[in-house]
Parts: structure tokens; sequence; C-alpha cells
């Protein structure tokens, strides 16, 4: 391993004969620091998405100190900057229309800097992806530490888990079973520490894949917050970036499609959220492979679910992490999975979890007791979905799973809102509850509207699931018989625009099947009376996401930050 300073980036920047290269060094010196600070080293940027705006990142400026301490012993020269982050409740309308804007502030921030390796702190939901697509673009030595999930929530001697337990509390707080003071209480302890959603929700998913795909040392996802392993796993994330930018270790040599489809088995060992598919479908993208909806589905097929965690398990991310965390899942799934896939400790899968151990068999299961024979995501197709759907049927009421009923259609997500607490909904367990105009280009922006929370009616007759579609997303701590991501979307023509009140939908899982009893001559006539939505942006950002987002299919990124530009994508 070579260890020469002129095969360094950041060279060009520092140690060239222009005047700018004096400048750069005499203005570097106004921080305080001596020439031996940064003299031939690597220079090691720490790319931090802590704001008081995201409370799930509040913590990393700490974990950035530690990955400083790092680099420092290992010979490098540390500079943390900050990007924009997107704190995913606080938000409007929603963080995933800001992920690709996020994206593209990591990959700029990372290629216009005398950078030779950088670190990517994130995680909350869309922080994790958004830096994952940015690094990958930029393609200079990169490694991830997340942030890790909270504590387990604690009420009333019970543990509740993020989303999942506070959206069941809350249905409870709407028929009255709950009382206003009991709500408080909840909102008092759900989240009590620093840290990412500790359900196997979005941020943990995504977690759990960015060491999947190898971009992380083995066992970080899980850590908590709090904990001080953290702390040390992300000294040691800084000391081992120093050594990848000798190595010229990058992520284009980590993220090969052996580590995409690595990825998606964990995803499906995990009972992933579906969020996970559109960021590894925008991952992909960047990286020039082709990775489809099909590849999900088949290696859905042939991977057992093995991690008991809420929503469509008992447990919360801190038995996970006890029980041996993603090393202990991956360790199992090493027949499934590429055993070689080179990883950033410069070593394969393989040898990274040769030494795992699972301390829980209940919370980690193994092939023979796993808790479903398949992956926790279904990919659909149907004449509502040519292009694809997704349910997480591992979190639904398992005999929905099989169903046919009537729509009843909403056409805006605000007015629906109103509907569902009406007392007279003419609804009943059959129905199926539809919703258009979610999508990247109806919402706009993609939000989690896709989990369409029980009307008040049925849950005051104590039913608790029913089917609900669209072609929006839902938050990976939600649960229920959702279809979501229904492809093409309905605002742009896709064949949900169709669908009116009263049709006939069925969701055959068992045939990966979303349709409306329809004859297609039907559907053709309604579509050629659709009128498309005029644009809910006219300039700035939002114009250009509505001028240049995909469609799910293709991860929800902009047609020209694929690695090989593509056109947005309408329907046929
Ligand atoms: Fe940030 Fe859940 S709100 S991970």
């Amino acid at each position: 391993m070579s260890r020469d300073p002129k095969t360094l980036r950041s060279r060009t920047w520092f140690d060239s004969l222009e005047y700018y290269s004096f400048a750069r060094r005499a203005y570097l010196r106004s921080e305080g620091l001596t020439r031996e600070s940064f003299h031939g080293k690597p220079v090691i940027g720490i790319c931090n998405s802590w704001s008081e705006l995201n409370h799930c990142n509040i913590h990393l400026r700490t974990v950035a100190e530690a990955v400083k301490r790092g680099v420092w012993q290992a010979g490098g020269f540390p500079l943390e900057f900050p990007t924009i982050s997107l704190g995913e409740v606080f938000m409007k309308p929603t963080t995933m229309l800001f992920r690709n804007l996020m994206a593209m502030d990591v990959e700029e921030s990372i290629r216009a800097n005398p950078l030779d390796g950088v670190v990517l702190l994130c995680g909350c939901d869309k922080t994790t992806p958004a830096q994952l697509m940015g690094a990958a673009s930029a393609d200079i030595p990169s490694i991830f530490v997340t942030g890790g999930p909270m504590l387990s929530g604690q009420y009333r001697g019970k543990e509740i888990g993020s989303g999942t337990d506070m959206r069941k509390l809350f249905d409870l707080y709407r028929t009255g079973e709950l009382s206003e003071e009991g709500l408080m209480e909840v909102e008092a302890c759900s989240a009590r520490s620093n840290g990412h959603c500790m359900v196997m929700g979005t941020a943990s998913t995504m977690a759990s894949i960015v060491e999947a795909l190898g971009m992380t040392l083995p066992g970080g996802a899980a850590i908590p917050a709090p904990d001080s392993r953290r702390l040390s796993f992300a000294e040691q994330c800084g000391r081992r970036i120093v050594d990848m930018v000798w190595e010229d270790l990058r992520p284009s040599h980590v993220m090969t499609r052996q580590a995409l489809e690595n990825a998606v088995t964990v995803d499906m060992a995990i009972g992933g959220s579906t969020n996970a598919v559109v960021h590894l479908l925008a991952i992909a993208g960047r990286l020039g492979i082709e990775l489809t909806l099909e590849d999900f589905h088949n290696i859905s097929k042939r991977t057992p679910f093995l991690a008991n965690l809420r929503p469509s398990g008992a447990y919360l991310m801190e038995d996970f992490c006890y029980a041996g965390g993603i090393p202990a899942v991956m360790k199992q799934l090493l027949p499934l999975l590429h055993r070689e896939s080179i990883t950033v400790t410069g070593k394969s899968v393989a040898a990274n979890v040769a030494e795992s151990e699972c301390f829980n068999e209940d919370v980690i299961r193994s092939f023979s007791t796993a808790l479903a024979p398949e992956g926790g995501t279904l990919v659909l197709n149907g004449n509502l979905a040519p292009r694809g759907a997704l349910i997480k049927h591992t979190a639904a009421s398992p005999h929905l799973l099989q169903h046919r009923g009537p729509a009843y259609v909403f056409d805006n997500y605000y007015k629906m809102l109103e509907e569902l607490n009406r007392d007279d909904l003419p609804v009943d367990e059959n129905t199926v509850l539809v919703l258009k105009n979610g999508g990247p280009h109806g919402a706009p922006g993609f939000p989690e509207w896709g989990h369409i929370p029980m009307p008040k009616v049925l849950l005051k007759l104590g039913i608790k699931d029913c089917v609900r579609i669209s072609d929006s997303r839902m938050s990976g701590t939600s649960f229920g018989a959702v279809v979501l991501h229904i492809t093409p979307e309905s605002a742009i023509g896709g064949p949900l625009a169709a669908v009116q009140t009263g049709d006939e939908i069925v969701l055959d899982c068992a045939a990966r099947r979303i349709d409306v009893n329809l004859p297609q001559e039907e559907i053709e006539r309604r579509l050629a009376a659709f009128v498309r939505p005029a644009p809910k942006y006219n300039r700035g950002y939002g114009k250009m996401f509505l001028d240049h987002v995909t469609q799910a299919d293709l991860g929800c990124d902009f047609d020209f930050l694929r690695a090989v530009p593509c056109g947005t994508v309408t329907p046929e």
C-alpha cells in the first residue's frame, strides 16, 4: 500500500505551484492550524447531517468528534462540513421531496472540495439514502457512520416502538379509549433518547442496508445512539477511512451489483421498510447498475424472514443489537449472499462475519425457525400496477392477503383525513380504501400518505385493518394490508386514475396481483377522459423536481442524476 502524498487528490488544491495553492494553505491556517496538521496528510471530510431541525441526528456533532479522533490517530486531517438535513417528522410536505436535493448537496460538496476521503454521518430516514446516492456519484473513498437507534420507548411497564406503537395508541385516543392525559404520557416516553426510530422502520432498515452493502464497519447499524460503543465505533471508522484513502477503496469498488443483491437479501431477511426498495433502486441508478423490482421479487422468494422486529415482529432495535445485529443475520444468510464481495474493511463479507454469533435466537431466527419462508416485501403487478407495486405482507393481517371488495376512493389526502373521522362513512371491513394523487408528481414528492388511517367507524367496531391502496409510500414503522408505490402513478394517468368508488378491487398476494375488476376497454375509456392536474410548482426546486423526477420503479431519482441519464417516464 503506497502512502505517497503525491497520490492524494487534495494535493492539487494545496501543493501546486499556482498562487491559489499558497492562498488555500494560508487561509486554512486561519482555523488556527499549524502546517504539521495538514501537510502531506489525507484530508478527510466529515459530512455531517446534524441539525436541530432533525432530532434523529441531533447527537452527530458528538459522533463527529469521535470520528476526528480516529482520523488524527491514523495520520489523517479531518474537516467537518454540513449539508442540508432532512428531519422526517418536521419537514413539509415530505422529506422525500428533498432527498435528491440533499444527494446533490452531498455529491457536490465532496467533489468541489479538497477531500481525499469522506466519513458520512446520517440517521433519519432520508439522510442515509441521500448520502449513499451522493457518495456513489462522487466516488472518492467513503465510509458511513449511522447515528444508531433510540433506546426502546417505555410506557407503563411496556416497551413501545417509534411510530408502530404510537400509531396504535393514537387510534385508541381517536376512539376515546385513551385519554388526553394518557396521550401526553405516551408523548413523553416514546422517544426517550437521541437516535433514529427504533423499530425496523426506514431509518433502521437503511442503516442495516449500509452495513449489508459493506459501506460501514460490521456491527454498526444496531448500536443504540446513546451507547458508548457508538462513539468507539465512530472512532474506528475515522481510523479506517485514512487507510481506505491509501488503498483507493471507493464506493464503486464496494457497491457492486453483488453488494446490492446482498443488501436486498438482508432487507428481505430483516422485514425491512418498503422505502428501502425505492432508495436501493435510486442508488443502483447512480452506479449504472441495472436493478429492477423483479430482482427484489426473486431474492425475496429465496430469503427467509429472520429478524423478529416490529412492525413485522415483536422486538425493538435495542434487542436486535444485543442479539448480535446485522453480522449475526448475515452469518445466517451466508449461503444466499455473495460471500466474496469486498467491503470498506478491505475484506470480504464472509471474512467480516466469520466470528459473529447470535445471542438470542428468538430475536434473530435461524433458517429452521424463520418467521416466514420468504422475505418481508412482496412485489405486485396487475392491471392497476403495470410497472409494479409493493406490499409489506409480513406486517399485514393474513386474512386480507387474498381479498376482494368495493373501492372507496379519495382524490385528496387532506379531505380524506377529515372524511375518515366521519361517523357515517359508508365503509365496512370489506371496503378497499383507495387514495389517488399521492405519488411523486401527484402529491407531489411521494409522501408517506399510503398508510391511510383506519376509518373511525371501523375502529369503533374493533376492526383494526383493511385493504388500502395508493400510489404513495408509507413510513417503515407502519403496518397493515397496505398496497403502495402503485406505478405508474395516478397523477400522470396511470390506471389507478381510472378507479371509481364502487369498483371491485382484487388483491391476490399469492398471484402477486392488484387489479380492478373492469374490462380493459372500460379502463382505457376512463383514462381517455383523464385530465392531468395542474403542476403544483412553477418555479424553483419544486419545478425542477416535477420536471425531472422518475417513477418509483426507477427510484424517484432525477433523470439527469443517474449514471446513465434517462427521460422521465410517462405511461405508454
Ligand atoms: Fe427520524 Fe424516524 S423520525 S428516523
